[in-house]
């Protein structure tokens, strides 16, 4: 098991490149499996989520082969199967778009129930209430799902979400994008990762109109060819680092970011001291780590995500005066790491879906868990800004979904340790 150790109180300074986008990542790989023809994708995070996506692509019978450091070369021609090995599928939550991608390419799948970080129930009842609108049959047990075409065949159709959901709009993309007739979905999310594998598809020769917006459109077209793709920078790294320097002060250049998917947490930020400078593709963040109390609510896409929830939570712990952060998205969410954050002397009530939270001069070291990616994120910057040293275990989460952590946060100064017992 490894751990974090970090010797608190050192303001950041310098410069940080954020790496390609997670979720993005997680759904354009997948996206491969649709095309005829050897895709080249950069910007690929090295993260351990997109390690066990690749395995379970190459297990499947990819061609995978790494260009350079982020520079993923696919070629999913070859592929027959379309079951992919569960043990891998469920070490992580997004193997849940292989059953989408799959059956839009060979009207079948049958892949196991995802695992991955399991802050709340997370139910999948809209991305299979997509497949069968689309014409499959689903055949769901506990562990696996299981889908195969219904009496008519697959084809468009229209498809209305009963709530905004990221995977299921990703999934139904993904099916719907080989199949003959148009396929339109309603109440669709509308994050940067949607219009970005609404982008790849799209050079690969999809037909997606509306990707950003509450209506997704998608025309079936008879084949994808390869092509070459450049994924987003990720929002959420991005915005956790912007996130720790207002906590732990400094003033850092916050390097490949798109500017405007950062509104909805820099605004926040903003209001509580932190200051920003907008570049093309840069932010600097300053702050002297004095914060103010403010109220957030999670919300989906342009909303303040809930992906940042608990590392604005660490500001709010710091900041003067009580904050009020409330959770729409996921209502457990606060589980995660309020608990743990009290154990640094965070003092946070949780009522319902608003966590009250009264901030303290200092927070203390000690040894906390990550039970989670963003909790154990939010974790670490509380360690950055904690008097002596905190001990974040279990961080197998956190390196999920963010590349070189401890090597990006030391070129900013912070003394922070990998530690392999
Ligand atoms: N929901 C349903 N039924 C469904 C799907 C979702 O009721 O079939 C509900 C969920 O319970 C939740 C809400 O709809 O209350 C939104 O869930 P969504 O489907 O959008 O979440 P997701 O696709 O499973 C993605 C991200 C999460 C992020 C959420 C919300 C990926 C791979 N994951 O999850 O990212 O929290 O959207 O923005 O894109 C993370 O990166 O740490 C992470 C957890």
């Amino acid at each position: 098991m490894a751990r974090y150790e970090i010797c608190g109180g050192n303001p950041l300074q310098g410069s940080v490149t954020i790496s390609g986008a997670k979720n993005a990542a997680v759904a354009i790989l997948p996206a491969a499996l649709l095309v005829k023809g050897k895709c080249r994708v950069e910007n690929v995070p090295d993260i351990s989520d997109v390690r066990i996506l690749l395995d379970i692509l190459a297990d499947l019978g990819a061609d995978i082969r790494y260009e350079a450091p982020g520079v993923v070369l696919l070629d999913c021609t070859n592929i027959v199967s379309t079951h992919p090995n569960p043990e891998l599928v469920r070490k992580m939550r997004a193997s849940y778009y292989l059953m989408g991608a799959l059956l839009g390419r060979f009207h079948k799948a049958n892949v196991a129930l995802p695992g991955g970080c399991n802050f709340a129930s997370r139910p999948i009842d809209q991305h299979i209430k997509g497949f069968a609108a689309l014409g499959a049959d689903v055949d769901e047990n506990e562990d696996y799902v299981n889908l195969t075409p219904g009496p008519g065949g697959l084809q468009g159709n229209r498809i209305s979400l009963d709530v905004v959901s990221v995977g299921a709009t990703v999934n139904i993309m993904l099916a719907a994008v080989l199949l003959p007739g148009q396929t339109v979905i309603e109440n669709a999310a509308k994050e940067p990762h949607i219009v970005d594998l609404a982008n790849f598809l799209n050079t690969m020769g999809a037909h997606i109109s509306g990707a950003g917006t509450d209506t997704v459109k998608i025309r079936g077209v008879e084949s994808l060819q390869g092509g070459t793709y450049g994924i987003i920078p990720d929002q959420i790294e991005a915005g956790t680092y912007l996130a720790a320097v207002a906590a732990a002060g400094g003033n850092v250049l916050v390097r490949n970011v798109i500017p405007k998917h950062m509104e909805c947490i820099t605004s926040k930020l903003e209001e509580m001291g932190a200051k920003f400078i907008n570049y093309d593709d840069a932010i600097r963040v300053q702050s002297d780590g004095r914060l103010q109390h403010t109220t957030v609510k999670t919300r989906p896409y342009p909303g303040f995500p809930t992906d940042m929830q608990a590392q604005i939570c660490v500001c709010m712990a710091l900041a003067e005066g009580i904050s009020r952060l409330t959770e729409s998205v996921y209502e457990t969410r606060f589980f995660g790491y309020c608990t743990e954050l009290a154990s640094m002397g965070a003092d946070i009530l949780i009522n319902g879906k608003t966590a009250i939270v009264t901030g303290q001069k200092q927070l203390k070291g000690a040894t906390v868990r990550a039970h989670d990616l963003r909790a154990g994120a939010a974790l670490v910057i509380a360690g950055l800004v904690a008097e002596g040293t905190t001990r974040v275990e279990n961080i197998h989460f956190i390196e999920r979904g963010y590349e070189r952590l401890v090597e990006k946060l030391t070129a900013l100064g912070a003394d922070i340790r990998r530690i392999e017992d």
